[in-house]
C-alpha cells in the first residue's frame, strides 16, 4: 500500500509539473486592475507602457508613476498599501512577464505601434476589461499569425494631400517574411 501511495504521489507530481511547464500561471505582486485605469480613468495604454512607441519592448511603469496617484491620504486598500511599501523601500514592483516569445524570436513594438499603427488589442486582446492581472496571455501569436499578417498587409492609401508620412512613404512596400527578419 505504501508503494502505491508513493507511485500515486510521483504520478501527480509529474502531471502537475508537466502542466506548469506547458503553461505557467503568473501571479503578480499586486492585484492591478487594467479596467479601472483604462476604462474609468481613460489613461492611454502608452501612458504607462511608454517604451512601446520607441523601443522593441513595451516596458512596465515605474513605481513612481503609480505613486503619483496612489501616495496621498489614508487608504483601506491592501493593494495600494503594497505599492506604498515598495515606494518606501525605493524598489520597483517586481512585475512578472506574461507574454513571452522564445528567445530566438525578435519582436519590435515600436514598428508595430507607431509605423503600422496597430492597436495593442490586435495582439493582446481586451486588456481594458480586466479587473485583475491576467494569469495567462489573453491571446497568443504563432509564427503563422505573424507571417500571415506580414504577407497580407496592405498599407492604407496615402492621404489626399499627398502628405509625406509613414503611410505614403511606405505605400506598396512589402514587409519582410525572411526567416532572419524575426529570427536573430
Ligand atoms: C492617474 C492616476 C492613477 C495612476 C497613474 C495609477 N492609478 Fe491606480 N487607481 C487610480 C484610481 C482613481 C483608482 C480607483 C480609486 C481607488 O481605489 O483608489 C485606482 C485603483 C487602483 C487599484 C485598486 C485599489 C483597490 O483595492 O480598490 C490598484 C491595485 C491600483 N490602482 C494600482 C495601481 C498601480 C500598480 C499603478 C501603477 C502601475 C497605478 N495604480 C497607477 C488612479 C491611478
Ligand atoms: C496605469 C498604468 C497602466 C495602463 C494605463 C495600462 N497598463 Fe498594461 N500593465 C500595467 C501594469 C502595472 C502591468 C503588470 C500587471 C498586470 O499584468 O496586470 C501591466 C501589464 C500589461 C501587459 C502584460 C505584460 C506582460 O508582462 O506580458 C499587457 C499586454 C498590457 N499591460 C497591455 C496594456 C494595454 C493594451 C493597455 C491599454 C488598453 C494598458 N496595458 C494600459 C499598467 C498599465
Ligand atoms: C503585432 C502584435 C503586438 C502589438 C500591436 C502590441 N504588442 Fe505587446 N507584445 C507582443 C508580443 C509578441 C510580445 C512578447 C514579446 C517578446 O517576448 O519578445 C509582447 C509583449 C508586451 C509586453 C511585455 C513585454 C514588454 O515588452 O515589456 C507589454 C507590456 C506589451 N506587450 C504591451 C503592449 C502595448 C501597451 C501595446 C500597444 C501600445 C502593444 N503591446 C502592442 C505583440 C504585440
Ligand atoms: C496585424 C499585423 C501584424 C502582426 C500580427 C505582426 N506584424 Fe510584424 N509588422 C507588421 C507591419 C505592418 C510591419 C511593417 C512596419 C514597417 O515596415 O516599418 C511589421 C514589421 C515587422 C518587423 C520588421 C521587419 C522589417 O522589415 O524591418 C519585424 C521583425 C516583425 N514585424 C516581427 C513580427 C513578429 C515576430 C510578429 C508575431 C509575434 C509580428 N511581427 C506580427 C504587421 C504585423
Ligand atoms: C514574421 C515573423 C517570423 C518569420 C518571418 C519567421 N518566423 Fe519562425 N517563428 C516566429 C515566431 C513568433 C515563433 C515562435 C512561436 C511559434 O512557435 O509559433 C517562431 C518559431 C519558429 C521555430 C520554432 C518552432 C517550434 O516549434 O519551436 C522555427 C524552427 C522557425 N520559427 C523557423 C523559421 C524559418 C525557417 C523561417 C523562414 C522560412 C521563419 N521561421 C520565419 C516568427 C517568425
Amino acid at each position: 500500500m505504501k508503494w502505491l501511495a508513493v507511485c500515486a504521489g510521483v504520478v501527480v507530481a509529474l502531471l502537475t509539473w508537466g502542466f506548469w511547464w506547458v503553461e505557467p500561471a503568473v501571479k503578480q505582486p499586486i492585484e492591478y486592475p487594467h479596467k479601472t485605469h483604462v476604462e474609468k480613468l481613460k489613461l492611454a495604454c502608452t501612458s504607462c507602457h511608454q517604451r512601446a512607441e520607441k523601443d522593441a519592448v513595451a516596458g512596465r511603469p515605474p513605481t513612481a508613476l503609480c505613486l503619483a496617484c496612489h501616495s496621498g491620504g489614508e487608504t483601506e486598500s491592501d493593494e495600494v498599501k503594497k505599492i506604498r511599501a515598495f515606494g518606501e523601500k525605493g524598489e520597483e514592483i517586481p512585475w512578472k512577464r506574461v507574454w513571452r516569445l522564445p528567445p530566438h524570436v525578435f519582436f519590435p513594438h515600436g514598428t508595430h505601434v507607431v509605423v503600422a499603427k496597430l492597436p495593442c488589442q490586435t495582439c493582446h486582446g481586451a486588456m481594458e476589461t480586466l479587473d485583475r492581472p491576467p494569469a495567462r496571455p489573453l491571446r497568443t501569436l504563432t509564427m503563422n499569425d505573424c507571417i500571415g499578417c506580414h504577407e497580407q498587409w496592405k498599407w492604407p492609401e496615402a492621404t489626399k494631400e499627398g502628405r509625406p508620412g509613414p503611410v505614403s512613404v511606405a505605400g506598396g512596400r512589402r514587409i519582410a517574411t525572411d526567416c532572419n527578419a524575426c529570427h536573430r
